[in-house]
């Protein structure tokens, strides 16, 4: 792995929590990814299952995890399945994790060649009585392909079709949602990278450049600081570009007077950051293009400020939902009648902020987390309000990643870096 070694406190701690919320007799599974291909003989990168890497920090293809806190056999009671090297692969694909390293890396004690799954499942299935299966529940998920995880899943539901099952997502869902304070720093790493990135950034942007330039500064200063690359398709977005949410082409030229828009950030141990930040492309923000700037940095503070334990989310959303509205009447976007007679399923002010001011971030970007209870301590939601106004060929985003805090505001993992009007002008003119 390109990150340093993460204790292994932190992956006992999670199967602690994870554990504890079992039923009796009950054994849990979680599967790698797969390898994606291509075509012919080449492959998407590989990635971890965050659960398995949650639970296990293993980083490895082709691993299993095995938990069963009921096991009559102290040794069975967490088990890891990971693929046995062999002289072909150590030459072809290099090291694979030792038995004492993945001892190491976990925590685990029992670690077993994946080819002795089959044998040891089935015997410890004859002791238990449910399986909890890992299917993915988040709220955005919009899966298609099938998984190492669904075949397993519909495979053991053929062969022991005695058995209860049961859900692992939930009880993810709640605990992957309060970060420990190995992940906080893990994420602070992932937001020091980011910020590193877009300070390389401020000197090099002018017009003529052009947006896949950006985003290959960012690249390398990412690569440098041992991150893999971008935590999520990166936007970088000029001028009227920035009215298309999820733009990612990435291939104009950045032209005199108008506004970037960049969504980029590090990824750090497969944890995520989430930066967005808008600058001018000469350095110089117009009259009109300060305007809407402030309005959106104002809201994303007084958003930021609602985040604090025993906030729901939804109600959250509508509270930034009015200052937005506030904001769009004071820039003369909307006006009153616009307000008065809104359908309040899809306010006015969406025509110009239609997505959602928040989510949480952790190991994915839009991470699990619970959504309908209130908030709570050591969760960690991204800020994210726009204006967006295809009429006058600008779009604002800002974009920052806190923590909730026992008392008090939120801790901003991004506060430093460069946000105020000034500052950003400042340091552009630094060329
Ligand atoms: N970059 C994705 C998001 O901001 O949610
Ligand atoms: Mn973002
Ligand atoms: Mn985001």
């Amino acid at each position: 792995m390109r990150y340093a070694p993460i204790p292994n406190s932190l992956f006992i701690k999670n199967r602690k929590k994870f554990t504890a919320q079992m039923k009796p007799k009950s054994i849990a599974v979680f599967n790698s990814n797969d390898i994606y291909p291509i075509g012919a003989d080449s492959t998407l990168p590989f990635e971890q299952d965050r659960d398995l890497f949650y639970l296990s920090g293993a980083d490895q293809e082709e691993t299993i995890l095995l938990l069963f806190p009921d096991a009559l056999d102290p040794k069975h009671r967490e088990v890891l399945f990971v693929r046995e090297t062999n002289d072909h692969i150590a030459v072809w694909e290099g090291a694979k994790l030792s038995k004492e390293e993945a001892t190491q890396t976990s925590g685990i004690q029992t670690i077993y060649w994946l080819t002795e799954f089959k044998k040891v499942f089935f015997d410890l299935m004859t002791e238990a009585e449910v399986i909890y299966f890992n299917t993915n529940e988040h709220y955005r998920q919009a899966v298609e392909t099938q998984t190492r995880e669904d075949r397993f899943i519909e495979k053991c539901k053929k062969d022991f079709p005695a058995h209860q099952w049961a859900k692992s997502n939930p009880i993810l869902q709640e605990i992957r949602g309060i970060k420990e304070p190995e992940e906080l720093e893990l994420m602070q790493r992932a937001c020091n990278i980011t910020e590193k990135g877009f300070r390389r950034l401020l000197s090099f942007i002018r017009p003529g450049v052009w947006e896949h330039e950006i985003e290959a500064e960012l690249l390398h200063e990412f690569v440098r600081n041992r991150s893999k690359g971008f935590a999520y398709q990166p936007i970088i977005a000029a001028g009227n570009n920035a009215n298309v949410l999820h733009y990612v082409e990435n291939n104009q030229e950045c032209r005199d007077g108008d506004l970037i828009l960049m969504d980029v950030a590090a990824e750090y141990a497969n944890y995520s950051s989430d930066l967005t930040r808008t600058v001018p492309v000469n350095g110089r923000f117009t009259k009109r293009q300060r305007q809407v700037y402030e309005a959106v940095l104002r809201v994303k503070n007084e958003a930021t400020a609602m985040l604090v334990p025993g906030t729901l989310w939804a109600e959250y959303h509508k509270e930034c939902g009015k200052l937005m509205t506030s904001e769009l009447l004071g820039l003369g976007l909307l006006d009153k009648a616009d307000v008065q007679h809104q359908d309040p399923d899809w306010p006015a002010y969406k025509k110009y902020f239609m997505h959602g001011t928040s989510h949480h971030i952790g190991l994915n970007t839009h991470d699990y987390g619970a959504l309908k209870t209130p908030m709570k301590a050591n969760m960690v939601f991204t800020v994210e309000p726009g204006i967006y106004i295809p009429a006058e060929g600008m779009g604002v985003r800002l974009e920052d990643d806190v923590v909730i805090q026992e008392t008090g505001a939120p801790y901003n993992l991004m506060k430093n870096i460069p946000i105020e009007v000034d500052e950003i002008e400042g340091l552009m003119a630094q060329k």
